[in-house]
């Protein structure tokens, strides 16, 4: 047994029932005047042993005394878990995920998690809900602002670059967050885009679109899972025992802790699976959920299930384990004091502001530039327009953690700071927007607007903004800054405007990197990790979709489109604009054949045709033409980025190994069949822009 194991083992012999039950639980703070805190009644709960875990508590001094009455108060002071949605940042918030995603830079990914880790942690952080996985293709849902998009490839790079930037491999040392991969899984496929919706998903669709990055954070060493709030085809997540006991810690081998979502144990008598607290417990704890977020359920209902039978004690012993498990790995027994214990220097937060600078501008995405970007001339009359334009505290968007908006840079204070010889007029008339050189039209949504609970049933620019922007469009010249957490279908935008940014929400420094972009001191290189529909009823549209037997065509009446809007998207996945201009080449591929177990090597030459030096994200996706299941269109296989001064030409390489042109059989198996493969490198998903090359799988004679 090893020492650690030994430790748990002893401790689990003095442990009464109700102090394992208080392992399985987590308290949240209350919230009093004075923010988060834990009021005497919790405090004593900790003392009697009747919480392992707590969320929402911040202030390393609050945090510090809880860990006292933990550590010193308890008859077996076992220290505390301190948890947090610690997203996009801690104090320096980065961008959302899903701008952060548009990056498309896992180096970046990671590191903007290792620096809300150290922020976090030195504040006794030791948990973060995050990363958010949702494969999310309906811009109805809120939440898609929390995750990386459409694509599964995407989301799980971003699992792992993630996992890797909160963990840092050894939990133990005091700068990391144990991450939490949610929320387990398909959350993103609610019906109709309406937040906690049942989603009814077929399990090729499961397997294929929602698992991959959840599979892949648990390669990475996850340290712990939350199932999603809804249910799956009439099984609340939270019971999902094929999905959680089945998919996560049989098939996948994961041994961390599953964390419920808030209070979600309790609300399976609300979806109607359990008739009382009893049930609701023994359903989540025989299906795989270790912690009871919030819901009190556990500490209520598994006496009581104990009793009647419904569950059995190595059950409870087991998630026990589990929870006391990552204690030990988090350092928490040895050093419960550890986190917290050395503070940032003011160098690290330096750092850290400029970071969020780099990671702002590489999500910024030029959707649309006839000209006008980026500004010229040496000064002039900028005005500026729109409620989004001096606008701080919006810009950290939602669950900015320890975010202030006394902390962050407006679009209006990054423009003033960046052009010292133009003259600024923020909320200007019209008559004064119409006198000026250049005008910035600053809409879209507030951080309100974004993340949990706030579907929207046409996710637009609001009307009232909407009635502005026509007014200001129609002086013909303004540069649209759209701040959103989801695409904006508004097509009558794209219509009248020159040119649009996509900003998300940035962050920190969100000013101060779009002024960057604009001024031309950086080329954007963003694009779009998820497609931009037209039109509200195209949702959900998505790149790889499956083809039908009778493919969209605009002069054949019985084919698959729309007879009142296009069929297809505003902006393809993958869409961005630069201020370069770059010309892709055919791919070549290292062999024209490929086998079980080999690897295959693509190159493709892209040329800057442009003016300036830019920066390139090349896609390659795959396409099976004839297979014993329908395949997609498209499927993403690799990302890759290339910097290119003017006239240059470079070469972008990719690496698939056979396994990549296979798709998962009925038991989730990769099955690889004889054929041709198509391999498309390009700009984007739009196949206009796609060059293409051919391999064949070769059937092993096995
Ligand atoms: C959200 C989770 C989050 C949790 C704790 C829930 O409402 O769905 O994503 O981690 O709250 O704040």
């Amino acid at each position: 047994m090893t020492p650690n194991a030994a430790r748990i083992e002893g401790l689990f012999r003095a442990m009464s029932l109700h102090e394992k039950l208080g392992q399985l639980t987590m308290m949240r703070a209350d919230f009093g005047n004075a923010g988060a805190e834990l009021g005497a009644a919790k405090l004593a709960q900790i003392r009697a042993g009747g919480a392992g875990s707590i969320l929402d508590l911040r202030g390393l001094e609050s945090i510090q005394e809880s860990q006292r009455a933990a550590v010193e108060g308890s008859r077996l002071g076992i220290p505390l878990l301190f948890t947090l949605d610690v997203l996009h940042g801690y104090e320096t918030i980065f961008p959302i995920p899903l701008g952060e995603a548009a990056a498309f830079d896992a180096p970046l990914w990671q590191q903007t998690a290792s620096a809300a880790a150290a922020e976090a942690a030195a504040e006794g952080i030791a948990l973060t809900f995050a990363p958010m996985l949702d494969v999310a293709r309906d811009p109805r849902w809120g939440r898609i602002a929390e995750s990386p998009g459409e694509d599964p490839f995407v989301g799980a790079r971003f699992a792992e670059a993630k996992v890797h930037g909160f963990q840092q491999g050894d939990l133990s040392q005091g700068a990391t967050l144990a991450a939490t991969a949610k929320h387990f899984a398909g959350y993103g496929a609610v019906t109709a885009g309406r937040d906690y919706a049942s989603a009814d998903i077929s399990a090729r669709t499961l397997e294929e679109v929602h698992l991959p990055p959840f599979a892949a954070a648990v390669r990475a060493g996850v340290a712990a899972i939350m199932p999603a709030f809804m249910d799956i085809a009439g099984e609340p997540a939270t019971a999902h025992r094929e999905m959680l006991d089945g998919v996560l810690r049989r098939r996948w081998g994961f041994e961390g802790v599953i964390v419920s979502d808030f209070c979600a144990v309790r609300e399976l008598i609300v979806h109607g699976v359990a008739a009382d607290a009893a049930e609701a417990a023994a359903l989540a704890l025989n299906a795989g959920v270790d912690i009871d977020m919030e819901s009190g359920v556990y500490l209520e209902g598994l006496p009581e299930a104990l009793s009647r039978g419904l569950v059995s004690g190595e059950q409870i012993d087991a998630a026990v384990r589990r929870v006391l498990m990552l204690k030990v790995r988090l350092g928490l027994f040895d050093k419960p004091f550890e986190r917290g214990s050395r503070p940032l220097s003011n160098s690290q937060r330096q750092q850290h502001r400029e970071l969020a600078r780099e990671a702002a501008r590489k999500s910024i995405v030029l959707l649309q530039n006839r000209n006008l970007l980026p500004l010229r001339g040496e000064g002039g009359h900028l005005a500026i327009a729109g409620p989004l334009s001096d606008a701080a505290g919006d810009m950290l968007g939602p669950w900015h953690a320890a975010g202030h908006a006394k902390d962050a840079v407006s679009f209006l204070d990054g423009l003033k700071e960046a052009l010292p010889g133009w003259r600024i007029t923020d909320g200007a008339s019209l008559d004064a927007a119409r006198e000026a050189d250049a005008i910035l039209l600053c809409i879209g949504e507030s951080a309100s607007m974004c993340g949990e609970a706030t579907s929207r049933a046409r996710p637009g620019v609001p009307d009232e903004q909407r009635r502005l922007a026509e007014d200001v469009l129609s002086l013909g010249k303004p540069i649209v800054v759209l701040t959103s957490g989801r695409p904006l279908i508004d097509p009558w935008l794209f219509e009248k405007a020159d040119a649009v940014l996509a900003t998300w929400f940035l962050g920190s420094e969100a000013g101060a990197a779009l002024a960057d972009i604009l001024t031309g001191a950086v080329n954007p290189s963003g694009k779009l990790p998820v497609t931009w529909p037209y039109d509200a009823g195209q949702i959900p549209i998505f790149y790889a979709q499956r083809p039908t037997g009778r493919p969209a065509k605009p002069d054949d009446h019985d084919t698959s489109k729309y007879l009142d809007v296009p069929v297809g998207p505003q902006f393809s996945f993958g869409h961005g604009l630069s201020f370069s201009r770059f010309a892709y080449g055919s791919p070549q591929v290292s062999s024209k054949t490929v086998r079980r177990g080999e690897r295959l090597f693509i190159e493709a030459e892209i040329s800057n045709e442009g003016d300036v030096a830019g920066e390139e994200t090349a896609f390659l996706f795959i396409r099976d033409p004839v297979a014993s299941i329908v395949r997609p269109v498209l499927e993403l296989r690799g990302f890759a980025k290339i910097g290119l001064d003017p006239g240059m030409t470079g070469t972008v390489r990719f690496e698939l190994s056979a396994d990549d042109l296979s798709f998962p059989g009925a038991e989730g198996e990769s099955r690889l069949e004889a054929g041709e493969v198509q391999i498309f490198v390009g700009p984007s998903a739009n196949r206009d822009l796609l060059k293409s090359c051919t391999v064949f799988v070769v059937k092993d004679s096995t």
